[in-house]
């Protein structure tokens, strides 16, 4: 078969824009000796073409003409990586419109509006490609739709936000602040132009839409996931949970019960130091996927960052080039709610143990009044943890363990201790997740 050229048209001259023209410019020789595709980069658009950017590109390539890509007839592949979700939106219909298939990193706008994009790519005969919108260079959307195929997913676990999980790792190992560690994962390019997103653990739960909607097979959207982000991290909960055999992590969890129940959350984690997750450090992502054939499987790699994003857009154009992505986007028609038994739970229904730290006066009958109201509410202790500390005027750490038990127990307790005299601040309490082990 004759060797083809497929030309490209890139919006979004950013970080991961960057990298994909890099490997453009750069491999696209070794590309067409391994696919025999000669990818071919027509035109860059960004709003600013005069900013120092870190890859040379030949003369003329660059414009600030957004409608010259858009009506190149000649251009197959339009890739958006603008990011937001009003200005990307437009370009990815107008990309559609114009007999373009759509390359996109941009989770956002998929978790929020997927369905419309995906349906006006139907409607144009086209595709979207977006394996680059979760857990940046893991083949994580490719392995959920082609390679576990075969399964009925029943669970994901994932770290799926570099930033946050870098700025976990360097508070754990490097007592490094909350504010030192996400500057420097901005300098190096793991986080989106507003960090908000990522800290606030609003991109994960982006993620775990889409990762969710792909695995589970109907229309999950970002407001059906409880969430709580990493921006009130207090490092003396991450000692206090080392010394007690737990790390941190940012975990985004779906659940799919027998019943066709669905549980999605994304929240700060313990989970056993001894656990594979426990040992996904810095801009790393790790998804483990549970399906009814294969068990548990794990995905690892860079999560986050200028060319681990571009390695999987850079996949998607050769999947669309081949002619492969367009024929597994046709079966990509996620249900409205209204039409399946899909449920989304709430989060009061969760099961879960807890780690709860108060601070408390220093005085006789402490313990007793904590103990009281867990009894009150029907929660059994599993552990307690209290230093002997000096100078701190009279107020101490206790903190306490649970067993398994619902969150809406959890959360009137909690209402119950912010009551008491002895308590001298807002509770903190964090879930403890215990990850299924698959193991004969
Ligand atoms: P950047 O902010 O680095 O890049 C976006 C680029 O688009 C900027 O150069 C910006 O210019 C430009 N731009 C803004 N408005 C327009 C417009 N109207 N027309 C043309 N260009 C425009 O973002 P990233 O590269 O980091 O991210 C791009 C997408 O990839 C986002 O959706 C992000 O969520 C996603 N992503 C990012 C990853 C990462 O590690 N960075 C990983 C995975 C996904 P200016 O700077 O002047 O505004
Ligand atoms: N800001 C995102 C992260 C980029 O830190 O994971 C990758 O999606």
């Amino acid at each position: 078969m004759a060797d083809k050229t497929v030309k490209i048209g890139l919006v979004g001259f950013g970080t991961v824009g960057s990298g994909v023209a890099k490997i453009l410019l750069e491999d696209s020789d070794y590309i067409k000796a391994k696919t025999g595709i000669k990818l071919e980069l027509t035109r860059i658009v960004d709003v600013d073409t005069k900013k120092e950017r870190p890859v040379k590109l030949p003369a003329g390539l660059l414009t600030n003409d957004l409608n010259g890509l858009i009506n190149d007839k000649d251009i197959q592949i339009g890739i958006e990586l603008v990011g937001g979700t009003k200005i990307a939106k437009d370009v990815q219909l107008k990309m559609l419109a114009s007999g373009k298939d759509v390359i996109t990193a941009n989770k956002a706008l998929l978790a929020e509006h997927g369905s419309e994009l995906y349906t006006a790519a139907h409607k144009a005969d086209k595709c979207i490609a977006f394996e680059a919108s979760c857990a940046g260079g893991i083949p994580i959307i490719s392995a959920i739709r082609t390679g576990l195929a075969a399964n009925k997913i029943k669970a994901i676990y994932g770290i799926v936000n570099g930033t946050c999980n870098y700025i976990l790792t360097n508070m754990t190992s490097k007592n490094e602040s909350f504010r030192t560690a996400l500057k420097q994962a901005q300098d190096k390019g793991y986080a989106e132009a507003d960090p908000t997103l990522d800290i606030s653990g609003g991109d994960s739960a982006h993620k775990l839409a889409i990762l969710s909607s792909i695995s589970f097979g109907c229309e999950i959207l970002p407001q059906d996931i409880y969430v709580e982000g990493i921006e009130n991290t207090d490092i003396a909960d991450i000692r206090y949970g080392g010394e007690m055999g737990y790390t941190l992590k940012l975990l985004a969890i779906g659940q799919k019960t027998s019943e066709g129940k669905i549980f999605l959350r994304v929240h700060p984690s313990f989970i056993s130091s001894d656990s594979a997750l426990a040992r996904v450090d810095g801009p790393f992502n790790a998804v483990s996927i549970f399906g009814h054939a294969v068990g548990q499987t794990m995905f690892y790699g860079r999560g986050a960052g200028m060319m681990p994003t571009a390695s999987a857009i850079v996949a998607d154009i050769i999947e669309v080039a081949m002619g492969n992505s367009k024929k597994l986007f046709k079966h990509l028609t996620l249900e409205p709610r209204s039409n399946t038994n899909c449920f989304v739970s709430k989060i009061d229904e969760l099961e879960s143990r807890f780690y709860i730290r108060l601070r408390v006066s220093d005085k006789p009958g402490v313990f007793a009044q904590i103990c009281t109201i867990l009894a009150r509410h029907e929660i059994s202790l599993s552990g307690v943890l209290q230093h002997e500390e000096h100078n701190t005027n009279n107020v101490v750490p206790a903190i306490v363990i649970t067993h398994k038990t619902r969150q809406e127990k959890i959360t009137a307790a909690l209402a119950d201790f912010e009551k008491l005299e002895i308590v001298k601040s807002k509770p903190v309490c964090i879930r403890i997740v215990d990850i299924p082990q698959d193991s004969d």
